[in-house]
């Protein structure tokens, strides 16, 4: 009789001492941040809400806030050689940085995590300016991924202080639709998919979510593993990937190959109307991964009414996956640097709340075939 309760105080504990709201911003350390925001406004239909830099004040480096739908995204560069920002990119090329966490007390989100053992990355500090004060504080996770708690109840700034609002809206923005961050999967190395998912549960109170094995996640020549990890309220998803035996090399050693650490490989950004959103984004430019046609052949055999005609998600090469609760809708980007590290997912869900294993098997030999034109396989 005693053992449940005491079970379930210990979930509800461990669920309870670092409540987070959401991904507050994505932080992209970039070469060139004035020509990548470009990128993101044209192709990828961010609008440009806020920036720092020499006009602001800011000397050693710049930034710029995008921002579509509830999705954040800040482009850093550095503006000196001497700059830890430059050597970051020297080793890693583009790359995500910064996965933010939005959360009502940024120090002690802090405290409760190195406590527990996290890395601190950047110490705590309030930032202050004429519209208030914002708490922040930064933990490691794996490879130079830090996770910043930023605390912004006493703000009202366009981002956050020191950063000046650019005038809306942004004539430059093509939106497409695209509204919140649905997960951020991480590549880590050999065998340290378990330790990584060990740091989320221990650490920073997750949970598994779901789990794959190699034998769901391989193709003739290359494979992965992948462990999702959940925050207490459900809103934050971060699969960790590693390297699985394969034939050839799996697609995350070529990651580890040119990232040199682990790191993000990919964003996964939901829309309510995919068809939509990938019509736009192919239009404005943005490379999308093949897909045989052959993969819509029996589509309905294996996924069963849709409500999206078959035609048109062939035509944009939308792939789809149904488990007991629904379907979902997805299609993932080429890299979108020359290093073959970080790309895009655009997703839909209908009642599904897995990540398309169906579709690895046709995806991964999407991938394998870049690879391959790479001389990476
Ligand atoms: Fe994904």
């Amino acid at each position: 009789m005693t053992k449940p309760q005491e079970s379930t105080e210990k979930i509800k504990t461990v669920g309870d001492f670092l409540p987070i709201n959401g991904i507050d911003y994505i932080e992209f350390y970039v070469g060139n941040a004035r020509q990548a925001q470009h990128f993101y406004r044209h192709v990828l239909g961010f609008s440009l809400v806020a920036y720092a830099g020499l006009e602001t004040g800011i000397r050693d480096r710049a930034s710029y806030i995008l921002e579509q739908g509830k999705i954040r995204f800040v482009l850093t560069t550095p503006l000196i050689p001497e700059h830890p920002i430059s050597e970051h990119i020297r080793l890693h090329g583009d790359g995500v940085k910064d996965i933010a966490l939005w959360v009502d007390d940024a120090f002690r989100a802090f405290e409760e995590t190195t406590k527990r053992g996290a890395k601190a990355a950047w110490e705590p500090l309030a930032f202050r300016d004429e519209w208030g004060e914002v708490k922040k504080a930064s933990i490691f996770t794996y490879g130079e991924t830090v996770h910043t708690f930023v605390e912004r109840k006493n703000y009202k700034g366009p981002f956050l202080p020191g950063y000046k609002a650019v005038p809306q809206p942004d004539k430059l923005s093509r939106p497409a639709g695209l509204k919140i961050v649905d997960h951020v999967v991480g590549n880590v190395g050999w065998n340290e998919m378990n330790k990584f998912v060990d740091f989320y549960e221990r650490i920073m109170g997750f949970r598994l979510f779901k789990h794959f094995d190699d034998k769901d996640i391989s193709t003739e020549y290359s494979a992965l593993m992948s462990k999702v990890v959940t925050n207490g309220n459900g809103r934050i998803k971060f699969p960790i990937n590693e390297p699985a035996e394969g034939k050839r090399k799996s697609q995350i050693e070529e990651y580890l190959d040119y990232y040199k650490t682990p790191g993000v490989q990919h964003i996964a950004m939901a829309t309510d109307n995919i068809i939509d959103t990938v019509a736009k984004l192919t239009t404005q430019g943005l490379d999308f991964l093949y897909v045989p046609t052959t993969y819509y052949d029996d589509l309905q055999k294996r996924v069963g009414k849709i409500d999206e005609p078959v035609d048109q998600l062939a035509k944009l090469g939308i792939l789809v996956d149904r488990d007991d609760e629904g379907y979902l809708l997805q299609i993932f980007t080429k890299p979108v640097e020359d290093r073959p590290t970080l790309f895009f997912e655009v997703i839909q869900r209908k009642g599904s709340k897995s990540f398309g294993k169906g579709n690895f098997k046709a995806l991964f030999e999407s991938i394998e075939r870049e690879q391959a034109r790479r001389g990476n396989l």
